[in-house]
This record gives C-alpha cells, structure tokens and sequence, in this order.
C-alpha cells in the first residue's frame, strides 16, 4: 500500500509532531504544503491531511493543496492539533474530500499548544500538547487504518 500524509504545522509544529512520529514508526511519504504545490497523487491509496486549525478550517496551504492534487475517489484520513477539538474542525477539508467523491477512513483530533491571541496573555493554552500520549494515539489511529480496524 502507498501512502502520503500532507500536512502544514506553521503555529508551533504541533501537528508535525504527530506526522513525524507516524513517519519514524510506519512506512508513509511526508509532504510539508507549505513548500510543495504539486504533486501526481495517482499512484497512493491512501492520502492522509494533517494541520492544525486556524479560524475553524485547516490551514489554507493543505486546503490548496487538496484542491489542486486530490485525485477523485481515494481514501483519505484527516489529523488536526487544535486549541479546542470540536468535530467541526474537519469541515473545511471534509468539503473538498467530498466534492473529490473520496472515501473517509479515519479522523483524529487532539489538543494543540495555543498561543493565539488572548490566550497568549495567559501564556497559551494546552500547554505540552501534543503530549506523548497524544502521539501514540495518533501513531495507533494510523496503524489501525492500515489494519483495516479503524
Ligand atoms: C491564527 C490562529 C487561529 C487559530 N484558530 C483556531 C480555531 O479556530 N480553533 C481552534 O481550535 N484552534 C485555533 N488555533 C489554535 C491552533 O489550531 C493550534 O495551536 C494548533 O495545534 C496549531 O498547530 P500547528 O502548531 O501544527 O500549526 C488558532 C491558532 C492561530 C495561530
């Protein structure tokens, strides 16, 4: 099986931390959307999206990038860092995934540093998030997809 995750970690490299863990542990191609544009997904079968959230979406390089590459009907899984994990929070690529007529596979969300705003006058929220708990979890949510269990 041949798989990629795109991902952007701009904030505080939360999501990257998730990305790299699953990376060090199983076998999967890493895209960073803030640097590569283009790219023939053709040949995957199975397309991950990792990001953190801004104002409710995914970050805006991994939404472009879906728009542009994102073969019709191919499986895909989404992974998000956020400063509040709402289910919402897949929306934004959920919109496109769809149009694309791709399979959903697996969804997974945990807590991000977060010093946006006002919550940098507290010194952030979620502070040591991801934790190693988290990247274990995301690291068995991506063994479980290949599995076939998730
Ligand atoms: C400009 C900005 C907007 C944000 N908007 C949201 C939001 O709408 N919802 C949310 O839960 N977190 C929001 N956050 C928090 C980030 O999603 C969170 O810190 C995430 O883990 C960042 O991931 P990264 O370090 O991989 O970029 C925002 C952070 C920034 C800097």
């Amino acid at each position: 099986m041949k798989s990629v995750i795109i991902y952007a970690s701009t904030h505080h490299g939360n999501t990257k931390k998730l990305v790299d863990a699953i990376a060090s542990e199983c076998e999967i191609e890493v895209v960073d959307a803030t640097k590569v544009k283009e790219k023939d997904l053709k040949e995957y079968d199975l397309i991950g999206f990792a990001s953190g959230i801004f104002y409710t979406k995914f970050a805006a390089p991994v939404l472009g990038f879906a728009g542009v590459n994102l073969p019709v009907d191919k499986d895909v899984f989404f992974i998000a860092t956020a400063g509040n994990t709402n289910k919402g929070n897949f929306k934004s690529i959920e919109a496109i995934t769809n149009e694309k007529k791709c399979k959903v596979v697996g969804r997974f969300q945990c807590k991000g540093f977060d010093t946006y705003g006002p919550m940098k006058l507290i010194g952030g929220i979620n502070k040591n998030r991801p934790n190693e708990e988290d990247i274990k979890a995301a690291v068995d949510f991506y063994k479980g997809i290949i599995d076939g269990s998730v």
